[in-house]
């Protein structure tokens, strides 16, 4: 079975309800390549609207982020069992900017991925190196550790359904994305530590690539044969070029 390419924007800590409103709006109401999944990551305080917005539609909602525990005096957190309730599907799990400005560790982020799917949803795990540690050749190494670390706890059943997303830290906003062939090594990597635990989840787990997606370089990525698609941050926040770029996927599968 080949794998579907999955498109997912993470609009960060962007957007009001009304706004995040219109944005799925725009969404739903185009004409979206049935080659592709796409999802839409909208702040917390907007998944019940935009989970409105969505029913009946192919577009599937996730989270940014999550807590491990299902309920508790935890203030301020929101847990797998409320993002359920939701109707999430994916919740994005370790991005970089949790793990560097709120100090999310592997531990953590392994956490929060078991507890993910206790709930039936689906994470989206971000691994990815930073500058300093590219520059001094640790990418491989990083990431690996990144991804091995959080697979170590997970019965094959459960590494089959993940997502990883292979976001460098250095590409992440910047505007300066990694090359197709970049990325689709490190993925290549990643694929290849999948498949030291369980050959089907090698050939079966979705792989992203994120880091300053745009409609102008979605098709090198788009192209790359073992990328499964993007996780797209700033571009997602503008309807016609999260479009752009969910269309670029469908036309490199069609
Ligand atoms: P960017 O963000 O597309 O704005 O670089 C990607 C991400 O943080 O997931």
């Amino acid at each position: 079975m080949p794998r579907v390419p999955l498109i997912a924007g993470n609009w960060k800590m962007y957007k009001t309800v009304p706004e995040a409103r219109d944005l799925a709006t725009a969404l739903v109401n185009s004409d979206l390549p049935a080659a592709v999944e796409v999802a839409v990551c909208p702040p917390f305080t907007a998944l019940a609207e935009v989970g409105r917005v969505l029913t009946g539609s192919a577009v599937r909602l996730g989270a940014q982020d999550v807590f491990w525990e299902p309920q508790g005096a935890y203030t301020g957190e929101i847990s797998p069992p409320m993002l359920a309730d939701l109707r999430c599907h994916y919740v994005i799990v370790g991005h970089s900017e949790r793990r560097q400005h709120f100090e999310e560790s592997d531990e953590v982020v392994t956490r929060k991925v078991r507890a993910s799917f206790s709930q039936g949803l689906v994470p989206i795990l971000c691994v990815g190196e930073r500058l300093e540690e590219r520059d001094t050749g640790q990418t491989e190494r990083v990431v690996t550790r990144q991804v091995e670390i959080v697979i170590a706890v997970l019965p094959p059943e459960q590494i089959r359904p993940l997502v990883i997303a292979y976001e460098p830290v250095w590409a992440i906003g910047t505007g300066r994305a990694a090359t197709g062939q970049e990325a689709n090594r490190v993925i290549g990597l990643i694929r290849e530590t999948l498949g030291r635990k369980d050959a089907e989840a090698a050939a079966q787990a979705r792989i992203l690539y994120g880091g300053s997606v745009t409609p102008a370089n979605a098709a090198e990525f788009s192209q790359q044969p073992e990328i499964d698609g993007a996780l797209v941050g700033g571009a997602s926040l503008d309807a016609p070029k999260f479009l752009a770029i969910v269309a670029a996927h469908g036309k490199s599968r069609a």
